[in-house]
C-alpha cells in the first residue's frame, strides 16, 4: 500500500516532469550547479546547440545521473539517412526526448524516428519522444496554415509530440490531441521577453493544454534559479488544478 508521503512523491514527479529547463549555458560546472539547484522542481534538463557543442554526450550522461530526464534539443534537419544515424546515436544515450525539424519533410522525419526509437532500445530505453519542431517561438511571420501542415507532418512521421508556441496550442489542439505538445516561450508578466516573440505565462499555456513547458533564462539567468523554477512549478500545479475544476 502507498503512503500518504510516497502519493507527495508521485504528485511532485508528475509536476517536475511538467518543467523542462533549458541548460543553454557551456560550461560543465555552471550546467552541474544549475542542476543541483533546482533539481527540487525540475525534472527534464533540455540539453541545446550551446551546451552539446561545447561538451558533447559527456555533459548528457552527467543529467541523466542526476536524475533528470534529458531533452536533447538538437532540432535535426539534413538528408533523411544523416537524420537517421544522428538519431540512432542519441537514442542510444538514453535520453527522454529529442527534436527533429519539420521543414525537413515527411520522409526525413520518418527516417529520424526510426533511427531513435531504434537507438533507444539499444538503450534499454522505452520511454523516448521524439518531437517535431513546428514553428520557432521567435518567427513572427509563420502563418496558421503552415503551423497545421508542419504539426500534422509530424503526427504522419510517427512523431510522439510537437513543439509550438503557446498561442499556436488553440490551432493546433484538434490535428494533435493525442500528442504530447512542448511549449517554449515561457515568460512571467514580469519577465523580459528576450529575443521570444510569441510568448505566455507558465498559466496561461497549461490552461491552453501545454504538456511539457520550456522555460530558459527566466530560470538560468535569474539570481537565485532554484526560487525562479519553483515559482514556475508551483505555478504549473495551480494552473493545472484549476483544470480538473
Ligand atoms: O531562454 P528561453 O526561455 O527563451 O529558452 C527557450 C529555449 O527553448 C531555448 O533553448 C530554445 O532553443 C528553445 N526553443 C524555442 N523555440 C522553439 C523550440 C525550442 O525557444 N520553437
Amino acid at each position: 500500500m502507498k503512503s500518504e508521503g510516497s502519493n507527495f512523491m508521485d504528485t511532485n514527479e508528475k509536476f517536475r516532469n511538467m518543467l523542462a529547463v533549458a541548460f543553454d549555458i557551456d560550461s560543465r560546472e555552471s550546467a552541474l550547479n544549475l542542476a543541483k539547484e533546482i533539481s527540487e522542481f525540475v525534472g527534464i534538463a533540455k540539453v541545446g546547440l550551446e551546451l552539446f557543442s561545447s561538451l558533447g554526450p559527456s555533459i548528457v550522461f552527467e543529467l541523466l545521473d542526476h536524475g533528470f530526464k534529458v531533452f536533447l534539443d538538437l532540432k535535426l534537419h539534413d538528408i533523411p539517412t544523416t537524420v537517421n544515424k544522428a538519431a540512432k546515436v542519441i537514442g542510444k544515450m538514453g535520453i527522454s526526448y529529442t527534436t527533429l525539424h519539420t521543414v525537413g519533410g515527411l520522409e526525413m522525419l520518418q527516417a529520424g524516428v526510426e533511427g531513435l526509437l531504434e537507438g533507444s532500445i539499444v538503450a534499454g530505453n522505452d520511454e523516448v519522444f521524439p518531437l517535431g519542431v513546428t514553428v520557432l517561438t521567435s518567427d513572427k511571420n509563420a502563418g496558421e496554415s503552415e503551423l497545421l501542415y508542419r504539426a500534422n507532418l509530424a503526427r504522419q512521421s510517427g512523431c510522439k509530440g510537437i513543439v509550438c508556441s503557446g498561442l499556436d496550442l488553440k490551432i493546433v489542439e484538434n490535428a494533435v490531441s493525442d500528442l504530447v505538445k512542448v511549449v517554449p516561450g515561457i515568460r512571467d508578466a514580469d519577465d523580459l521577453p528576450d529575443d521570444q516573440a510569441r510568448i505566455m505565462t507558465p498559466g496561461e499555456a497549461i490552461n491552453s493544454g501545454a504538456s511539457i513547458l520550456v522555460v530558459g533564462r527566466p530560470i538560468t539567468k535569474s539570481a537565485d534559479p532554484r526560487m525562479a523554477s519553483e515559482k514556475i512549478y508551483s505555478q504549473i500545479v495551480n494552473a493545472f488544478k484549476e483544470t480538473l475544476n
